[in-house]
């Protein structure tokens, strides 16, 4: 469990661009969250402020949600809801201007949902956790960004509880303080995302939503994982905290009239 999985060139470049979040455009402007000094733009009630980040103010989608586990709709046999197929992949890791943490990858594999094929293109960290489940927030969320041939995202939430080291952090969070500013990037390999390094669940909760972060795009398709299988250890979130301090969490949003489906997982038959 503790063979390192991934390799750290120890390469350090600068990134000729910047990006956000979920967001894969990279000219969006600078955006923040409350009590940050080095924010670069507004906290997230002033998202919607900016006439391209609307959406933030007014869309009736929008994530991340309070899961509710007594307010969801139990769907049993979904024998397609949740299929992914990672291999290992080369990415960068860096900070982006919004403080977020961020592997940008180079292949990765893909998820599938009911029929139709999403390819995985990052994954970052919020901390604390953006969703919270019946009301409880994590120390850390990771999200899975994925997009399908035609644009459509489909994110995976996967909230991480206090508990025993994280063997697929381990696998490059000593990097972490070699990250000095939001411009500076490591390049790893080998990044495996595949059970056992992540647990997928024995559940997980589906809802439509939107991007966390601006423009706040709503039809992404957003699977949190539920159950405390995956955890991360206090000397690990003190790594992840010695070089982001502030928080990266928008506030829950309204659930509105959304319908939050859970659906227990099933074993791959291969
Ligand atoms: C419960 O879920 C329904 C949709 O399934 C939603 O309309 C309603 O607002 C939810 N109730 C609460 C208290 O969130
Ligand atoms: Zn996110």
């Amino acid at each position: 469990m503790s063979k390192p999985l991934a390799f750290v060139l120890g390469t350090i470049c600068l990134l000729a661009s910047t990006s956000f979040g979920e967001d894969l455009d990279e000219d969006s402007p600078g955006f923040g969250y409350y009590g940050n000094p080095d924010n670069v733009g507004p906290p997230p009630h002033e998202w919607g402020a900016n006439p391209l980040w609307r959406t933030c103010a007014v869309g009736r989608e929008q994530s991340p949600i309070d899961i509710e586990s007594k307010n969801t709709t139990l769907v049993i046999n979904d024998i397609f809801g949740l299929d992914t197929s990672y291999v290992p992949a080369n990415g960068a890791f860096y900070i982006n201007q919004a403080n977020i943490l961020e592997v940008k990858l180079n292949g990765g594999g893909q998820l599938k949902i009911q029929q139709k094929t999403y390819y995985l293109k990052q994954f970052h960290f919020h901390s604390p956790s953006e969703h919270t489940i019946d009301g409880v927030r994590f120390p850390l969320e990771l999200h899975l960004v994925h997009k399908s041939e035609n644009g459509e995202l489909a994110v995976i939430g996967i909230p991480f509880s206090y508990g025993e080291e994280n063997a697929f952090l381990a696998t490059f969070w000593d990097e972490l303080p070699l990250l000095t500013d939001s411009h500076t990037s490591v390049n790893l390999m080998n990044v495996d995302l595949r059970e056992p390094n992540l647990d997928m669940g024995p559940a997980y909760a589906r809802y439509k939503g939107s991007l966390t972060t601006p423009p706040c795009t709503e039809q992404v398709t957003w699977t949190v994982i539920l159950g405390q299988g995956n955890t991360v250890s206090e000397r690990q979130m003190w790594t992840y905290s010695k070089r982001l301090q502030y928080s990266n969490a928008r506030p829950v949003q309204k659930l509105n009239d959304r319908e939050v489906k859970r659906s227990v997982r099933l074993l791959k038959l291969r």
